[in-house]
């Protein structure tokens, strides 16, 4: 097996090169100055000369707010680039597992999102990585689609970065209540990915779009409260300096209110089970204040 990773200085991409690494199976993770998706004829040299058994995109513009100032940017990243790289995997008979996200949703539903639910992404960001996914249905008929929630990591920006950064910083953060999500860590999704990647070298014929979010959802507030609490163990934050918001008076593109998803499908079909966030806080918590002293 040989896996070609696009987006491997990424949360998730970062994460599954580690773990494909650690289970010793051949896997090229390229970041961004060696496989631009902008750049089709690059995308085509190194797929030729790799010869991958399986492709994993786990590279996106990933910016919602700065994505409205540059839709062309945006959709030429995330829409064209990925129907580019889906026409490539289809002619060579590669597999392509593209990652996407909870946001082609609006969030309006009180429900965990399951894969018969209508999408409907709001913002350049999120159409275009909905667009994405349409461009892979239509292109590479050996495809899986994994949309996630909410990631989380000791690396890169995400909501616990954020937090972290500016609590340790003396500045106070925002938060709300009324939005819902399944903290995904980057390291349980590579787990995910690899559990795919496993089937689909068995020959398993399971193509499609599936859900995954670790277990137990839980409010912006909530999560921003268990992490500074796991944190006090390595670092001084004052949990005064979270400030209660609601999602309509946030700036910007609005994240979906519900980011959770429902997991069936790929239980039923993979046998992939949801493992609580919880449980990995510490580790994670601990790695960021490692790097982070
Ligand atoms: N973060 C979340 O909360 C979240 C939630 C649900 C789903 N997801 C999905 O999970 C996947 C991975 O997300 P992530 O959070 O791991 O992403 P991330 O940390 O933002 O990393 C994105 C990756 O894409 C690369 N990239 C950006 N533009 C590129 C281009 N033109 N050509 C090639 N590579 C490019 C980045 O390279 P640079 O290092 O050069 O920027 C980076 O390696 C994405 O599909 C995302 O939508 C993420």
């Amino acid at each position: 097996m040989k896996i070609l990773v696009l987006g491997s200085s990424g949360k998730v991409g970062h994460a599954l090169c580690s773990l494909l690494g650690q289970q010793q199976i051949t896997c090229l993770g390229t970041e961004r100055s060696e496989l631009n998706l902008t750049e089709p004829e690059q995308m085509k040299a190194v797929i030729n000369d790799f010869q991958p058994t399986i492709v994993v995109n786990a590279a996106s513009y990933n910016n919602p707010t700065e994505a409205e100032n540059v839709p062309s940017l945006c959709y030429a990243i995330n829409r064209d680039g990925v129907a580019k790289l889906a026409d490539y995997c289809h002619e060579q008979g590669i597999p392509l597992i593209q990652v996407s996200t909870y946001r082609v949703f609006d969030g309006k539903s009180a429900d965990a999102y399951n894969e018969q639910d209508s999408p409907n992404p709001s913002g350049v960001q999120a159409i275009s990585r909905w667009q994405a996914e349409e461009q892979v249905r239509e292109r590479c008929q050996q495809h899986i689609i994994l949309r996630l929630s909410w990631i989380i990591s000791a690396r890169r920006n995400n909501l616990l970065v954020r937090l972290f950064k500016q609590l340790s910083a003396h500045k106070e953060v925002t938060v709300t209540a009324d939005q819902l999500g399944c903290p995904t860590p980057a390291d349980d999704a590579a787990r995910v990915i690899l559990a795919i990647i496993k089937q689909l070298d068995c020959g398993a014929n399971v193509w499609g779009t599936y859900h995954y979010a670790a277990a137990e959802a839980v409010s912006e507030n909530s999560f921003a409260e268990s992490a500074i609490s796991e944190a006090a163990q390595h670092h001084h934050l004052e949990l005064g300096d979270l400030k209660m918001d609601k999602m309509i008076n946030r700036e910007g593109v609005r994240p979906p209110a519900n980011a959770s998803l429902d997991c069936s499908k790929i239980r039923n079909t993979f046998g992939i089970h949801r493992r609580p966030w919880r449980t990995a806080l510490s580790g994670i918590i601990k790695t960021y204040f490692d790097n982070n002293p």
